[in-house]
């Protein structure tokens, strides 16, 4: 529950992760189903913290993409319904957008224009954000996602999912360079991310190159910190070192970091020290907005401001947001 000064009166996560750990990845229909049985409880456990009646309610905002459609479907119709019913707008909000906007929250005030960028298990995407609503997508990746690379290579090395936690927790006694991992593109000018070689990379280190002569280093409690650390600094010089380009290439002095990779502390570390160097304004969502979470839906403020509420006959727009794909264009428009 946010208020129109952008203050969370309440947020409630029901994480799935107990629920896919066994699978080492989210299972779409597990996590349909799961929604199915938690939505009501969400919905009421929000009100009991904010002190709030369903009557208090002035609008309603509801992620419609991107994202499994199973999952955006039930919280679509649970929105839809309750529109309906209490008779108040409906507002869309795309996924990403609210990522980024995860910042503006924090900041307490305006800070667009900006590049803005989300780093999560689906979406490594660069934008350039005009205002709160209209945002470009400049750069993103070719095949994983950034948190998708670190949620693999964490189950390479056996160490627990989510990835990204676990990585970040055994790469702290760990040297970062102990391997030379690869970092894709980051020579080049182009804003693409590419993180399936790294991760293959990783793959070779741990079971050894197919075919090759010799058999690879016995994976001890160091050598997996080691590997775990050097994956670490290879996947977030890269980050790093895109958003420097695009904030030279848009000449932008203000850079807004959302989505769950940005809670890697060595990830903020290196931001701060690149933003500082660039005489960049840095804004990193604290890490509740950053993983997952409704209250970035906030940025439904700003659309409404606009005018821009949805219909209820609205749909979702399941799947990814990549720069060449044909999703490429649907953020919500000013
Ligand atoms: O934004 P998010 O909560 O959900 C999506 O919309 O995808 O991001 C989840 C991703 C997972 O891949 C997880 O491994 C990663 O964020 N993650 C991290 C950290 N915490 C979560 N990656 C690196 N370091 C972390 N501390
Ligand atoms: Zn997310």
């Amino acid at each position: 529950m946010i208020d129109r000064e952008q203050r969370v009166l309440s947020s409630v996560v029901a994480s799935q992760y107990e629920l896919h750990r066994e699978f080492g990845g989210v299972v779409p229909e597990i996590a349909s189903r799961a929604h199915v049985r938690r939505i009501l409880p969400v919905i009421a456990e929000s009100l009991k913290q904010a002190q709030l009646e369903l009557s208090d309610i002035g609008a309603l905002a509801v992620a419609t993409q991107p994202g499994l459609v199973g999952s955006l479907l039930v919280g679509l119709t649970a929105a839809k319904t309750l529109a309906l019913v209490l008779d108040v707008p409906l507002v869309a909000v795309n996924h990403i957008a609210a990522h980024v906007y995860a910042c503006r929250m924090a900041a307490g005030r305006d800070i667009f224009p900006a590049i803005g960028f989300v780093v999560s298990g689906g979406h490594t995407n660069l934008y350039d954000c005009a205002s709160p609503v209209d945002f470009e997508l400049i750069g993103s990746t070719i095949d994983d996602a950034a948190g998708e690379a670190f949620d693999k290579v964490a189950q390479i090395l056996g160490i627990g999912f989510p990835g990204g936690p676990a990585i970040q927790r055994i790469a702290a006694s760990g040297n970062p360079a102990a391997i030379r991992f690869p970092r894709t593109f980051l020579k080049e000018d182009r804003l693409e991310f590419s993180f399936s070689g790294l991760k293959t990379a990783v793959l070779y280190t741990v079971r050894g190159v197919p075919g090759a002569a010799h058999s690879p280093v016995p994976l001890t409690e160091q050598r997996i910190a080691d590997i775990a650390a050097s994956f670490q600094a290879a996947a977030i010089d890269v980050l790093v070192g895109k958003c420097r380009q695009a904030l030279q290439q848009r000449d932008r002095r203000v850079l807004c970091v959302g989505g769950g990779v940005a809670a890697n502390s060595h990830f903020r570390r290196q931001l701060e020290r690149m933003a500082s160097s660039q005489r960049t304004e840095l804004f990193i969502a604290p890490v509740s907005l950053c993983t997952d979470n409704a209250a970035m839906a906030a940025i439904a403020w700003e659309q409404l401001a606009r005018g821009q509420t949805a219909s209820l006959d609205i749909d979702v727009i399941p799947g990814l947001v990549r720069k060449k794909g044909l999703r490429a264009d649907r953020l919500p428009k000013s």
